[in-house]
């Protein structure tokens, strides 16, 4: 078979190369090209030969272990080290993946285990997914606080996952004090300020591995740093490369940005293909919004790459949607119900609104949103003409 994965093994115990090198065999893309039980022999090997995937046992002399496996992740950055260990706690799996490990087996092997772990970079190192894959990324936005983004961004990512069953990631640009760990009741292990110093060393297994995968669910998620100063440490340029990394691996990036106007978000903006411009039905709301919108204009976006979406919308409003269209010059996308009691509930449980009611027209507006953004019908446009003329006259206010 062409196309063959040169995989190297380092571990000090034979018995457990030889089991290895059994199971390996029913990996026919695979082909071990060395074996070694001396750790430093094995490391100079990787450093001349360059094997696309190391597996690495860390049960012995684990210090040692682990420092020549963050040697082999800065010398040769595209291998995928496997880590295998008679331990696996916790720390030692934090620790292995510091280091650099993409997985980690714990030992004895469990053949379905171990096979799975070394499939997954089939395709990574072959190459045979990478072409084809898009992946769509769509930011909430609004430069007013306190107006429903994160609870649209949180909850619509999540009915995009349940919904497309793809791989999505709600990625928090709130870099100080983001709110979607409350929202979703989460402590992942890592936020986005290691992702971004492990920059140089991320790829799919990296990603899947380090952005804390919520439940059972399909998506993955990218919190704020714990410590207000890292935010000031992390660049536009490293928002920039995160985004192309994270479009690798991703079916869609639901990206909770922050109000500020600053290098980083404006990088978000930019790689976004969707900003769902977030407002309320009310005057300085609305003011705001037009000056994003002449903001979006001035950057060059297309108009079509804005959607306006009414937060805590209420049917019996004073100001009428027809007004809040004629005064933006473009249509409401899409209305999200006031549910004032729902989504307090979600909040103050840590869950979804779907999980407190499903049927609530709230869980319901956030469901139709992801069903009309998932893949099959994006492009369509639900704006509704205007055919009457308003009452009220609105943009006489902006005159
Ligand atoms: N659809 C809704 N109906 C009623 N209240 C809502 C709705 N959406 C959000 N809220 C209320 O607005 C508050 C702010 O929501 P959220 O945190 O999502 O806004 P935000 O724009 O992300 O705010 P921040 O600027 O702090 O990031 C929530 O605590 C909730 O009380
Ligand atoms: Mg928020």
């Amino acid at each position: 078979m062409t196309n063959q994965i040169p995989t190297v093994i380092i571990d000090t115990e034979l018995q457990s190369i030889e089991l290895s090198k059994l199971y390996l065999q029913e990996l026919d893309y695979i082909q071990i090209t060395e074996e070694f039980t001396d750790m430093i022999a094995g490391y100079n090997a990787v450093l001349e030969n360059r094997p696309s995937i190391v597996i690495f046992d860390i049960s012995h002399k684990t210090d040692l272990a682990l420092d020549i496996i963050n040697k082999i992740s800065i010398n040769h950055k595209t291998c995928k080290i496997v880590v295998t260990s008679s331990n696996y706690s916790t720390d030692i799996i934090i620790r292995a993946m510091r280091a650099g490990a993409r997985e980690f087996i714990p030992k004895p092997f469990i053949k379905d285990e171990f096979i799975n772990s070394i499939s997954k970079f089939k395709d990574q190192i072959i190459g045979l997914n990478s072409e084809n894959k898009k992946c769509r990324v769509i930011t909430t936005f609004s430069n007013k606080g306190g107006i429903g983004k994160t609870a649209l961004a949180t909850n619509l990512a999540l009915e995009l996952a349940n919904m497309t069953k793809e791989k999505v990631a709600l990625i928090d640009l709130n870099l100080q004090l983001g709110d979607i760990t409350t929202f979703l009741d989460i402590n992942p292990s890592f936020d986005i300020s290691y992702v971004i110093q492990n920059l140089t060393r991320i790829d799919e297994t990296f990603l899947l591995s380090t952005l804390e995968k919520y439940k059972d669910s399909n998506l993955y998620i990218l919190a704020d740093p714990p410590y207000l100063e890292q935010a000031e440490d992390i660049t536009a340029e490293q928002i920039s490369t995160l985004f192309s990394v994270l479009k690798q691996a991703f079916s869609y990036i639901v990206v909770d940005a922050s109000a500020n106007f600053d290098g980083k978000t404006i990088t978000a903006l930019d790689h976004s293909d969707l900003i769902l411009l977030v407002t309320i039905v009310n005057l300085p709301a609305i003011r705001n919004c037009q000056r994003c919108l002449d903001l979006f204009e001035r950057l060059g976006y297309e108009k079509e790459k804005t959607k306006i979406i009414l937060s805590r919308y209420m049917e019996n409003d004073e100001i009428k949607i027809e007004d809040v269209e004629d005064v933006l010059g473009r249509k409401i996308y899409w209305k999200v119900p006031n549910n004032y009691f729902t989504i307090m509930s979600a909040i103050n449980k840590g869950i979804p609104v779907g999980l407190v009611n499903a049927d609530s027209n709230i869980s319901q507006s956030y469901r139709e949103l992801a069903a009309m953004l998932s893949d099959n019908i994006y492009k369509q446009d639900f704006g509704k003409k205007v055919s009457r003329k308003s009452f009220f006259n609105l943009a006489n206010l902006f005159k």
